[in-house]
């Protein structure tokens, strides 16, 4: 171990709205089972968080709803709060960004860059709405993705395709607060140059970080890395966030990520007077815990103010989930989409470690992934309750049978084989989970302890005590065979305790309830350990640690989720004045679906293209089918160039009758569609597909 005290973070939510599952699995739930495991270890460690009070996503809720900024900050803010407290998130301080503890940290920090004279002032032309009288930056602006072309795209990021965009890259831009057209004023503002950090940040990522963070991580920061970075502006004109702190800059604030990633630093000072120590001596390891949204964020931008600034410590290192899908659909905070956190604990009370078990073992910790209230329920019931429940119940009501209530010897003349064997995988597993939660592993860690207790209903199974237990009276030795396997299963069950207790605390505590210990058994170096439970000692009645998940719950969260789902139309309204009005064309009559499975669509890539002689709109495509090459003559000459387009996807109708034009035989035909700019473009899947699949 090269580092003498752990500084653990977890993103600051932002405070305009409560958290839902997706929010905790992707990084919360993680960074607790972490800091959960490393307290365990008696390691000296700090788990910060709070919630993120600034910026314009606090600003656009108020107008939603009516109220003023502060007024949303403070019910978020509690609402948050009490989530996690609820779900056993352990953080050791819960701050906010408003407080003025931070607002004098970050604008201490801004001041040391400025005194520096690492700012470039810079006087540009922005969008402004005039009807509302604010200048619009990152999501005060909407418009048309010039990549995806996706119509509600933000000044700062397309939500659809996640490239991250400016004001001006925006096809149609509109005020988000008005629907107004902009227009551009003149404004000044403070510029971190990350350009000047591009050598160094490349050497200590790409040199330094590429084995140790997880792929997606550095892709991101390598792809970053490789497109160039450019000075970014760090004040915003806003009258919501930390004021700027020079003489000439009324009416601008600091923007919200110069801002709220220095909350991790305000958060600590309000913690501890030891703040220092962790932010600054070397030997501090600091951790960073996020959703995928982030990362260049914690990689990139943090990482290069503080290393402008001198003196801090940087991320070891920023391990990001993917997100969690909700019933095969992507999260939508507008169409409340989504599980909340407080919704589900009214639910589901005392179920929290239910969710913390199903979060866990299908955490997007590489992909996205999906979440959904059949898997809820069968995770839970054919694992939480069928392996591990099921064992610590019966080693509880045999030992109480067989044992008369107390803790029953172990006779070392007669252990066999699978004895020895069973202590092994206890030990084993230690290692194992160990090492899985030391690298980020948490799926594989928790899995591993439900190995082992499926090893221990094995061993059980394997046993037969209560058979063993009918040869008593002609065979009354075998009571040594009966004793060893319970004392087994029983120390077995302290030290399930132990290792589930970073994953789900609330049991971990339970178990020791039953086994009447206290809970500083459950310090880690106990794990392993055979001797945890006394010879002859008397231990509770068994309580079910957890109950089956009905059909009836899951359908009624099904259910739920879709009736409260803001429908389509309705939530047009509610966001009309983001929407663009779109020109169209009438729709054709209905059509039955069986009209529709006529028409076979498949995926296919363009091999090659060239112009039809004498044909200026045709270009003669070869397409590949996977399973077939077609040719086929487009209409699209005047669009694009052969070269273009080679290798492109696209959609092709592959059953459409064959036609001949110019001499040529065309043999299907291609979709496409047309974008804000009335350009062509091609309708093809955002990834990569198969060629030859079907599309439906
Ligand atoms: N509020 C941001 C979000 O929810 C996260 C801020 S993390 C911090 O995406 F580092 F800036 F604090
Ligand atoms: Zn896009």
């Amino acid at each position: 171990m090269d580092f003498k005290r752990l500084l653990v973070t977890a993103a600051l939510p932002y405070a305009n709205g409560p958290v839902h599952i997706g929010h905790l699995a992707g990084c919360y739930l993680p960074a607790d089972i972490y800091v959960r495991y490393q307290r365990a270890q008696k390691r000296d460690i700090k788990f910060v968080c709070g919630s993120d009070e600034h910026g314009v996503p606090i600003t656009i809720r108020a107008m939603k709803e009516g109220i003023t900024p502060q007024q949303v900050v403070d019910k978020y803010n509690a609402l948050i709060k009490e989530s996690f407290e609820q779900m056993g998130i352990s953080f050791d301080i819960y701050s906010r960004t408003s407080n003025k503890i931070h607002h004098e940290t970050s604008q201490a920090f801004f001041k040391k860059l400025y005194d520096d004279g690492l700012f470039e002032e810079r006087e540009s032309e922005q969008y402004f709405d005039e009807e509302k009288q604010v200048f619009l930056a990152d999501r005060y602006i909407v418009g048309t993705c010039p990549v995806c072309s996706n119509p509600n795209a933000y000044g700062d990021q397309c939500e659809r395709c996640g490239s991250s965009l400016s004001p001006e890259q925006l096809i149609n831009p509109h005020s988000a607060l008005s629907n107004a057209v902009p227009v551009k004023k003149k404004t000044k503002h403070w510029y971190f140059p990350l350009n000047k950090y591009e050598q160094w940040l490349s050497e200590w990522i790409v040199e330094g970080k590429k084995d140790e963070w997880k792929a997606n991580v550095y892709g991101q920061c390598k792809s970053w890395l490789d497109s160039g970075l450019q000075p970014r502006a760090m004040t915003r004109d806003s009258s919501w966030g930390v004021p700027v702190p020079l003489p000439d800059a009324q009416g601008k604030v600091l923007y919200v990520w110069f801002d709220a990633p220095i909350g991790y630093i305000s958060a600590t000072k309000e913690l501890t007077n030891q703040w220092s120590d962790y932010w600054q001596q070397e030997d501090t390891k600091l951790v960073h815990f996020i959703g995928k949204d982030n990362i260049v964020f914690h990689c990139i931008i943090f990482p290069a103010m503080l290393k402008a600034h001198g003196g801090y410590v940087l991320p070891d290192n920023v391990p990001a989930n993917e997100f969690l899908n909700i019933e095969g659909e992507k999260v939508s905070t507008s169409r409340n989409w989504a599980v909340w956190v407080h919704d589900y604990i009214k639910d589901f009370p005392d179920q929290q470690d239910v969710l913390r078990y199903v979060l866990c073992s299908n955490a997007p910790e590489t992909k996205d992934n999906d979440f959904t209230w059949k898997d809820f329920q069968e995770r839970t019931n054919s694992e939480l309750v069928s392996i591990f429940g099921n064992f610590v119940n019966r080693a509880f009501v045999l030992m109480h049978k067989l044992c008369g209530g107390r803790v029953p010897k172990l006779h070392t003349d007669v252990m066999d084989e699978a004895d020895h064997a069973l202590i092994q995988a206890i030990q084993n597993t230690k290692t194992l989970v160990e090492s899985d939660i030391e690298n980020y592993k948490f799926r594989d860690g928790l899995f591993e302890v439900i190995d082992l207790a499926r090893k221990g209903n094995k061993y059980m199974q394997d046993k037969e005590p209560w058979i063993v237990a009918k040869s008593l009276t002609e065979n009354p030795d075998n009571q040594k065979l009966i004793d060893n396997c319970l004392h087994l299963c029983l120390q077995l069950t302290a030290n399930l305790a132990i290792l589930i207790n970073p994953f789900l605390p609330f049991t971990a505590r339970k178990m020791c309830g039953m086994m009447k210990v206290v809970d500083r058994m459950l310090e880690w170096e106990n794990a392993g350990k055979m001797n945890l439970l006394n010879v002859g000692y008397p231990l509770k009645a068994p309580e079910l640690l957890f109950r089956k998940i009905e059909d009836e719950e899951i359908k009624t969260q099904v259910e739920k989720l879709h009736a409260n789902m803001v429908k389509p139309n309705t939530a047009a309204t509610e966001t009309a004045s983001t929407e663009v009005k779109v020109e169209h064309t009438d729709l054709k009559p209905e059509i039955s679906i069986d009209d529709f499975a006529k028409i076979d669509l498949r995926a296919g890539v363009i091999l090659s293209a060239e112009k039809v002689e004498k044909a200026d709109k045709l270009l003669k495509l070869e397409i590949d089918l996977g399973f077939e090459k077609r040719t086929v003559l487009s209409g699209i000459a005047q669009h694009f160039s052969p070269e273009e387009i080679v290798g492109k996807q696209v959609t092709v109708v592959a059953n459409l009758a064959p036609r001949k034009m110019r001499g040529i035989e065309s043999k299907g035909m291609i979709l496409m569609a047309q974008n804000a700019e009335g350009k062509l473009i091609f309708v093809s899947p955002l990834e990569q597909a198969t060629a030859g699949s079907e599309v439906k």
